[in-house]
C-alpha cells in the first residue's frame, strides 16, 4: 500500500513572518495518517525544519545543484539541503524547466544527487496547453519520465508529480477523467521501467490548483497518492484542509 502524500511548495514567497503559518499548521493537524511534506525558500528551510521536529511534517528544498560542492554561485547542493533538516527535494519543477532551461537530463542528474544524500526526489512533469491541444499529452509525458528519472527508482526515493503547466495557478484544473489517464500512463510506465515492486510503491502526486474545495474529488481518482500544492499551501487552513480531505481518502 502506497502511504498518501501532502506536499507543500512555497515557491519564491515567504520570510520568517510566514513561519507562524508552520505552528499554526502543526497545531491543528494531529495523526493524519498521511505524509506531510513543506518545501520552504531555501532561506528558511533550517527554522522550519527545526520547528516541525518532533512533529509528522517533514520538509524538503525547491531544488538542489547535480554536483556535490564548488564553483556554483547562488546554488544550492543536495548535502546543504540534508544539513538544513530537508528529507525531500523538488526537482524539474515547470517553473525551473521554464525560468532556468532545465532539461530532462539535467533534472535526473539532479536526482542521483539527491539520492546520493538520501534525499527523495519529488520529479515534476506536465505537459502545456499547446500540447494538451495538439493531442500529444502522453508522448510529452512519457518523454519527460523516461529522460528525467534515472535508473534505480523505488517508492522511498521517488515521488512522481504530475502538474498539467497551463493548471499551475490558474485555477484551471483537468477534467478526473484526464487526470486519470495521465495518472495511469504514469503507472504503468514505471512498473515496466522499474519493474512491479518498485514501480507500484512509487506515489505519483496531482499539482495544479489544488484547493480544499477540489482536493476530495481529485483524491478519489485512482493511481493518484496526494497533491503537490502551490499557492493553497502557503495558508495553514488551506494546506490543512487539503490534509483533511487526503486522510478520508
Ligand atoms: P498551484 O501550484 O497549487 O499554485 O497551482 C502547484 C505547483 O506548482 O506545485
Amino acid at each position: 500500500m502506497r502511504r498518501k502524500m501532502a506536499a507543500g511548495n512555497w515557491k519564491m514567497n515567504g520570510t520568517s513572518a510566514q513561519l507562524a503559518e508552520v505552528d499554526t499548521l502543526i497545531a491543528q493537524t494531529g495523526d493524519t495518517g498521511v505524509d506531510i511534506l513543506l518545501c520552504p525558500p531555501a532561506t528558511l528551510l533550517s527554522r522550519m525544519s527545526m520547528a516541525a521536529e518532533g512533529h509528522a511534517l517533514q520538509t524538503g528544498g525547491q531544488d538542489c545543484h547535480p554536483a556535490e560542492k564548488g564553483a556554483h554561485t547562488g546554488d544550492v547542493s543536495a548535502e546543504m539541503l540534508r544539513d538544513a533538516g530537508a528529507t525531500h527535494v523538488i526537482l524539474g519543477h515547470s517553473e525551473r524547466r521554464t525560468d532556468h532551461g532545465e532539461t530532462d537530463d539535467l533534472v535526473a542528474a539532479k536526482t542521483v544527487a539527491a539520492w546520493s544524500e538520501n534525499l527523495t526526489a519529488v520529479v515534476c512533469i506536465g505537459e502545456s496547453e499547446a500540447e494538451r491541444d495538439a493531442g500529444t499529452t502522453l508522448d510529452v509525458i512519457g518523454t519527460q519520465l523516461a529522460g528525467s528519472l534515472p535508473n534505480g527508482a523505488t517508492g522511498p526515493r521517488l515521488v512522481v508529480a504530475y502538474e498539467p503547466v497551463w493548471a499551475i495557478g490558474t485555477g484551471k484544473v483537468p477534467t478526473l477523467e484526464q487526470i486519470a489517464e495521465v495518472h495511469d500512463f504514469i503507472r504503468s510506465t514505471l512498473i515496466a521501467r522499474f519493474g512491479e515492486t518498485a514501480g507500484n510503491s512509487i506515489r505519483i502526486l496531482y499539482g495544479g490548483s489544488v484547493k480544499p474545495s477540489n482536493a476530495a474529488e481529485i483524491f478519489a481518482v485512482s493511481n493518484v497518492d496526494g497533491a503537490l500544492v502551490g499557492g493553497a499551501s502557503l495558508k495553514a487552513a488551506d494546506f490543512g484542509g487539503i490534509i483533511t480531505a487526503l486522510s478520508a481518502a
